[in-house]
């Protein structure tokens, strides 16, 4: 069986989770089922990053401990995945010993090898980003002067510590050598192109450990030190196989086929972290699937910005598939998307409402008015079989190359040619008999095929679909490419209307 291993970031706990995390979540979980369709040995990993100064100020903030600040802001996530139906198989807490084992083994290999070393450090730093910038990296101020982030509009703070560095200047070439052997690692294409720029640009060595803070992973040869954000939070996606448990058993999911992040954190995902894994003797990641932000009036959904949108709030309005749809379909990944409440409501009444409401409604219907209510067996030579093998093609070029919204329009392609197959036939206006037995087994096999392929991202309308056209079983047991071919379909199954699977929702 072939293993897919899948992580999202480790989000910060000083907020509550957002638009902007569901959307990167809800992509790892389409990902995930479309790999569990395909048959293969899954692993989705998501979780959150709990250590360093952001934290600690938001625990002052709210007058607890950190410890007690993080236990009661993780569950929220893993709350809200499970509101957003992620089917996540690990939940990892930086705060968990599992992870601090594997930050003191990958430490401690760095170290050895000679590419960690105290240095003396000052710079300006962005809490929120967790991020020393150089001058030419900020905005200027109204006086002029360069100390605005870049991404959080807010004065940077001058640090001056000796601190560990990890000697990222050593792996330029390594990294280019590396990134030449692998020219699809990152996609889409131009995501990975800026990283590249980033290290032709020239690799600056980076702080891993301060003294001034102790919410952190102690370094195991000096315990004065506590680990810098980054190298703590970038090796949760070892510890989540094993990486620090005393054997080589994490091979078995390493190296993780996709990294999903943000725009906001290549540097760190595809510079910094191939480069430590080189320096510890650990294979990169296969992939990168790097997405762009969700904006919400031109800015940057964040909890800084003050713009965020709380995705379960959206769930009452929309249902859960509606919201997940929406992510999925109306951004091309890696792009930035603008989200509107039009948006949504126009993109769900289009898209379901319309189209995949609309033909599973009126299927079910003539079904019942001229086929007692029987399904009926679909036509080998039907025209909306070569419909369907290519849907089926490109839904799966869109699945395997992150791009979900091509994956689905790919999938829409079947619904639409079905609601214009019906309408070129008028079943609805013909006496029954073959023709609309034809017909009508055609419109139903595709439903069936259409159940299975719109899995990964509406979970549960794709399991009412099957039943509603009464096939037996689960969709999450069929499997692709299997399940697509066409002419499965079970006459005289009994059909059922239901309620409307996406009532129209007004503005
Ligand atoms: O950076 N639009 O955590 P974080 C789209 N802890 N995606 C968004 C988004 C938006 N407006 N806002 C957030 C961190 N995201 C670190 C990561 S990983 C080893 C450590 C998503 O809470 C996007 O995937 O700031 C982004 O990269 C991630 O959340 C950052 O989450
Ligand atoms: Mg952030």
């Amino acid at each position: 069986m072939t293993r897919f291993y899948v992580t999202t970031p480790i989000y910060y706990v000083n907020a509550e989770p957002h638009l902007g995390h569901a959307y990167t979540t809800i992509i790892g979980d389409a990902l995930t089922r479309w790999h569990r369709l395909l048959g293969d040995d899954v692993k989705f990993l998501t979780g959150t990053d709990e250590h360093g100064l952001k934290i600690q100020q938001a625990a002052e903030a709210a007058n607890v401990t950190p410890q007690e600040f993080t236990d009661s802001i993780a569950p929220k996530f893993a709350e809200a995945w499970k509101k957003l139906n992620i089917a996540n198989d690990d939940f990892i807490r930086t705060t968990e010993p599992r992870h601090k084992a594997a930050v003191a083994e990958l430490l401690q290999r760095c170290y050895d090898a000679g590419d960690i070393e105290l240095d003396k450090f000052a710079g300006k730093y962005c809490v929120a980003c967790e991020e020393y910038y150089q001058d030419d990296e900020l905005d200027k101020d109204t006086e002029g002067e360069a100390n605005q982030c870049p991404i959080h509009h807010r004065a940077v703070e001058f640090f001056e510590e000796e601190n560990y560095f990890f000697r990222l200047s050593r792996f330029e070439d390594r990294l280019l050598d590396w990134y030449a052997a692998h020219p699809t690692a990152m996609t889409p294409e131009q995501r990975g192109n800026e990283a590249i720029g980033l290290i032709k640009s020239g690799l600056r060595d980076f702080s891993i450990s301060r003294t001034s803070l102790d919410w952190g992973v102690p370094l195991p040869w000096d315990d004065k030190h506590v680990t810098y954000v980054w190298y703590d939070a970038l090796t949760n996606y070892l510890a989540a196989v094993g990486f620090g448990d005393g054997t080589d058993a994490y091979k078995d999911n390493w190296p993780a086929d996709f990294h999903l992040i943000g725009k906001d954190i290549v540097r760190q995902h595809c510079v910094y972290w191939p480069a430590m894994l080189m320096s510890a003797g650990v294979e990169p990641p296969k992939g990168w699937a790097i997405g762009g932000w969700l904006l919400s009036g031109g800015e940057k959904m964040s909890k800084t910005a003050g713009n965020v949108v709380n995705p379960l709030d959206l769930i009452d309005d929309i249902g859960l598939d509606g919201f997940r749809y929406y992510v999925l379909a109306d951004t091309a990944y890696g792009n930035d998307g603008d989200f509107t409440w039009e948006g949504l409501v126009g993109r769900y009444n289009s898209d379901l409402a319309n189209n995949l409401g609309n033909l599973a409604a009126r299927v079910a219907t003539v079904v019942a008015k001229k086929c007692d209510g029987l399904g009926t067996a679909p036509d080998p030579d039907s025209p909306l079989a070569a419909v369907a093998t290519q849907a089926y093609a490109d839904t799966a070029a869109g699945w395997a190359t992150v791009q979900p919204s091509r994956a689905l329009d790919a999938t829409w392609s079947l619904i639409r040619a079905t609601n214009g197959h019906l309408e070129v036939n008028e079943p609805w206006k013909s006496e029954p008999g073959a023709d609309v037995d034809r017909v009508m087994g055609d419109a139903l096999e595709a439903l069936r095929i259409v159940a299975v392929l719109v899995h990964p991202a509406m979970p549960d309308t794709a399991q009412a679909l099957w039943e509603r056209i009464g096939m037996t079983g689960n969709v999450v047991d069929q499997r692709l490419p299997a399940a697509a071919a066409w002419g499965q379909y079970t006459a005289g199954s009994v059909v059922t209307k239901g309620d409307a699977l996406f009532p129209r929702i007004k503005l």
